[in-house]
């Protein structure tokens, strides 16, 4: 019987999901599952082939050409699009710019979906598994014992970001401000697994909090479950 355990972090982009579930996922030595490298990733293969992304049936037409394989360790996560790791491409403006479009059609969601059941799956083999998203608690695995919902003001949001790209000036921080708020609009208003605070989920507001605070707060919620089951 599995005895692994599974913490969705779920929540707005630029948010410090990626950090906070890395983090502690290495303390608690569990397994990192980033799903939005994995849109990402279906993103730039639809770009590379000149599909048009803004055109649901053609993405959907291509879902299932793509050859994706996520690595699930929190210290170097890895993704490899067509066996070439393409960790750098996807953070690109252009995905920016074209991921939420393509991970509105369901197709794709259904295709990935899938992966991220099978990729939680194994890692229940062993300790289990930290898995970031959008829709983790909610669509993904909703049974999971830890459901967090991460947020924080678009100013602090859009500082972060502009410091782990280097560009701190005021209208690179604004240009980014609106790309993140544009995105989350998307994620939050489609029809198929909307970005929403699962049932059950602890919401967290990471303004005010630094990085390590986060995830003591995290750690703290996961042995507390551990202790209960
Ligand atoms: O977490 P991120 O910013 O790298 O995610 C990129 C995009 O992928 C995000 O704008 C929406 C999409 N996404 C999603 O729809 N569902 C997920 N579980 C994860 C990401």
């Amino acid at each position: 019987m599995s005895t692994g355990i599974v913490v969705a972090v779920d929540g707005t982009s630029g948010s410090g999901k990626s950090s906070t579930s890395r983090g502690a996922a290495e303390r608690l030595g569990l397994r990192y599952l980033d799903t939005g490298a994995m849109f990402r990733a279906m993103t730039w293969w639809m770009l590379r082939h000149a599909i048009d992304v803004h055109d649901a049936g053609a993405v959907a037409a291509h879902v299932d050409l793509p050859v994706l394989v996520s690595g699930t360790s929190p210290a170097q996560p890895t993704i490899a699009l067509d066996e070439v790791d393409v960790s750098a491409e996807i953070r690109s403006d252009a995905v920016n710019a074209a991921v939420s479009p393509v991970s509105a059609v369901p197709a794709v969601r259904a295709r990935l979906l899938a992966m991220q059941r099978a990729i939680i799956e194994e890692a229940l083999a062993g300790p289990g598994i930290v898995v970031e998203g959008r829709d983790i608690g909610s669509v993904v695995w909703p049974q999971a014992p830890v459901k967090l919902y991460l947020t924080a003001d678009a100013g602090a949001r859009a500082s972060r970001r502009a410091a782990e790209t280097g560009s701190t000036d005021d209208a690179a921080v604004e240009r980014t401000r609106e790309s993140l708020q544009a995105r989350d609009v998307i994620d939050s208003e489609r029809v198929t697994a909307p970005l929403t605070r699962a049932e059950g989920a602890v919401h967290l507001d990471t303004t005010p909090y630094t990085l390590a605070e986060v995830i003591d707060l995290v750690v703290d919620l996961v042995e507390g479950a551990k202790a209960q089951a």
